[in-house]
C-alpha cells in the first residue's frame, strides 16, 4: 500500500512537472539525465535557447544556425526559410542540446559505404518533412535512403551493459523494410562490431530480422545483428504494429531487462509499454555497447532505410515509466500536426499540364513517341496532335503521398513520370511502394526568380526534376552524379506550367 501511494505521488508530480518541463527537464527529475538531447522542431529544455541545428546552403555551401524562436521555443524554421529563398539546403547538423558536445553530422562511410563520391552518406534536405507544432511550422529530418548522420566521439553515453533510455518521435507513415531506421547507442567505428555492441530505436517494417504483430512499423531495439521485438529470436507477436501518423518510440535497457514502449505522439497522455523483459541469449547478455550515436542508419553504416526524425533524447541511467509518461505528456502537449508538403504556386489535381524547361523558348518534358524515355521536346502549336499529347500531363493526387502530386500521360493511361537511377520516365504503375514513390512529386516555388515551379520527389527529399544534356533527371543541387551538377542548377531544375498542349 505504502509503495502502491509513493508511485501514485511520483506520477502525480511527474505530470504537474510536465506542464512547465520539456523531456529533458523530466528526465533530469527522474535522476536520469540526457546525455544527449536531438530535435530540428523544439527545444528540449525549458532552459534551452541555443541553436537546434545547422543548414548548409547549396549554392554557396555557406552554413547558418536555426535556432530556437525563444528559450525553451520551437525552431525559427522562418530564419531557414529566408537563408534558403532561391535555392536548396540541407541538414549539416543536429545540435546536442545537453551540456555533453554530442552534435551529430553526416556520418562518414562504415562497413557500408553512403553514396556521396567519398562514401559519406547524404544529409537530409532541409524541407523534406514539414511539420506544425501547436500551428506553427517547423521542420524535421526526412531520411532517404543514403541520409544518414553520427557521433563517434562521445561523451557520457552508456557503454557496456550500463543502464541507458531512449525516446525519439517519429513520422509513422515513411518507413521501409529495409536496413536500419535507428537512433540511439552504435558502434565507434561504423563497422558491426558483434551481438549487443548497440542498443537503438530501430523503426520500420523490416520482416525477418525479427518483428511483431501484423505488418508493421513496428518499434524495436537494434542490438545488432537483429532487430529485436522482445526476447525470442525471430517473431514476437507481443510487440504491436504501430498505426499512428506521428509515433513516440522507447527503447531502455539495463542489465539483464529492458523495455519497447511507444505512444501516439500527437495525443497520448501516457506510454503503452509493448514489451518487457530480460536480454536476448547468444551474445547479448550483457550488454557491450560502445556509446557512439547514430540517426537514419544501421550499426555498420547500413543506409537503405527512410523515415523522419522530429526529436529524441538519450539519457545516463533507466528511467522510470512514470518519468516517461511524463515527457510524453509533454510531447502531447507541443502539438505535432501535418503540415502542407507543398510551397509554391498551386498545381491543381485534375487539371493538364505541360512543362516548360526554364522560363522561355518552347522546350517541354515530354516522352518519345513510342518509348518511355523522358526528354525536352521543342513543341509549338503547329506540332502533331501525337506530339502535343506527349509533351502534356495530367495531375493527380501523388500516388506516394497525398499531400504531393503525380503527372499521368494523356496518351497513356496509366502510365506517369517516375524516376529509374533517378533518370524520368513514363512507366506503367506496377504498385509497388517503389512505384508510388518514385512517381511522388511535390511542387514547389521556382528558383531564384526561374520559371513557376521546381518538382521536389517526395522519396529522395533532396532531388528536383532537373534537366541535363537533354534529359530530364531527379538530380540533388551538388551531389555525387554528373547530371547533379551545380553548374546551371537554378535555371535547369526550375520548370513553367502552363495549359496542357493537348487535353
Ligand atoms: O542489427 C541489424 C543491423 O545489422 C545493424 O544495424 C547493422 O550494423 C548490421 O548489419
Amino acid at each position: 500500500m505504502a509503495l502502491h501511494l509513493l508511485s501514485l505521488v511520483a506520477t502525480a508530480s511527474a505530470a504537474a512537472l510536465a506542464k512547465n518541463s520539456l523531456p529533458c527537464d523530466i528526465y533530469e527529475f527522474g535522476e536520469t539525465p540526457c546525455v544527449a538531447a536531438h530535435s530540428t522542431t523544439r527545444a528540449l529544455y525549458a532552459n534551452y535557447g541555443g541553436p537546434l541545428y545547422q543548414v548548409v546552403r547549396d549554392s554557396d555551401g555557406s552554413t547558418t544556425n536555426i535556432n530556437t524562436k525563444s528559450r525553451g521555443g520551437i525552431a525559427d524554421s522562418g530564419w531557414q526559410d529566408t537563408w534558403c529563398a532561391g535555392t536548396t539546403c540541407g541538414i549539416s547538423m543536429i545540435y546536442d542540446q545537453s551540456p555533453r558536445g554530442n552534435h551529430l553530422s553526416r556520418a562518414p562511410p562504415g562497413g557500408f559505404k553512403g553514396p556521396e563520391l567519398n562514401g559519406t552518406d547524404n544529409i537530409a534536405s532541409a524541407v523534406g518533412a514539414p511539420v506544425l507544432l501547436n500551428g506553427n511550422r517547423v521542420y524535421g529530418v526526412f531520411v532517404s535512403p543514403g541520409t544518414g548522420y553520427r557521433r563517434e566521439e562521445v561523451n557520457g553515453t552508456a557503454v557496456g551493459d550500463e543502464p541507458q533510455g531512449i525516446y525519439a518521435v517519429f513520422d509513422g507513415t515513411h518507413t521501409n523494410n529495409q536496413c536500419c531506421f535507428d537512433y540511439g547507442n552504435a558502434e565507434t567505428n561504423a563497422l558491426d562490431t558483434g551481438n549487443g555492441h548497440m542498443e537503438t530505436i530501430y523503426f520500420g517494417d523490416i520482416n525477418g530480422m525479427g518483428n511483431g504483430k501484423g505488418n508493421g512499423p513496428w518499434i524495436m531495439a537494434d542490438l545488432e545483428n537483429g532487430l529485436w521485438a522482445g526476447s525470442k529470436e525471430g517473431n514476437d507477436p507481443g510487440v504491436p504494429s504501430v498505426p499512428f501518423r506521428f509515433v513516440t518510440a522507447v527503447v531502455k535497457g539495463e542489465p539483464n531487462h529492458w523495455s519497447i514502449r511507444g505512444a501516439n505522439a500527437a495525443s497520448d497522455r501516457a506510454m503503452s509499454t509493448y514489451f518487457e523483459g530480460e536480454r536476448p541469449k547468444n551474445g547479448y547478455n550483457p550488454m557491450k555497447r560502445e556509446g557512439a550515436i547514430i540517426l537514419g542508419i544501421g550499426g555498420d553504416n547500413s543506409d537503405w532505410s527512410q523515415g523522419t526524425f522530429y526529436e529524441g533524447c538519450m539519457t545516463e541511467g533507466y528511467p522510470d515509466d512514470s518519468i516517461e509518461d511524463a515527457v510524453q505528456a509533454n510531447i502531447a502537449s507541443a502539438g505535432y500536426d501535418i503540415a502542407p508538403l507543398m510551397d509554391g504556386p498551386k498545381v491543381s489535381v485534375g487539371s493538364t499540364i505541360s512543362f516548360r524547361a526554364g522560363t522561355s523558348g518552347n522546350n517541354y518534358l515530354a516522352h518519345d513517341p513510342h518509348a518511355g524515355n523522358i526528354s525536352i521536346h521543342t513543341v509549338t502549336n503547329g506540332n502533331s496532335a501525337d506530339e502535343k499529347k506527349a509533351a502534356s500531363w495530367r495531375v493527380r493526387t501523388g500516388l506516394g503521398n497525398a499531400g504531393c502530386l503525380s503527372f499521368e500521360s494523356v496518351d497513356r493511361a496509366g502510365t506517369f513520370i517516375r524516376h529509374s537511377g533517378f533518370k524520368l520516365q513514363a512507366d506503367k504503375n506496377d504498385g509497388t511502394k517503389l512505384f508510388r514513390e518514385d512517381a511522388t512529386y511535390c511542387a514547389m516555388q521556382g528558383f531564384s526568380g526561374e520559371g513557376t515551379n521546381s518538382f521536389r520527389n517526395w522519396g529522395y527529399a533532396a532531388r528536383y526534376f532537373r534537366v541535363y544534356n537533354g534529359f530530364v533527371y531527379t538530380a540533388s543541387n551538388g551531389g555525387p552524379r554528373e547530371f547533379d551538377t551545380k553548374v546551371n542548377w537554378n535555371n535547369d531544375a526550375s520548370w513553367t506550367v502552363v495549359d496542357g498542349f493537348a487535353s
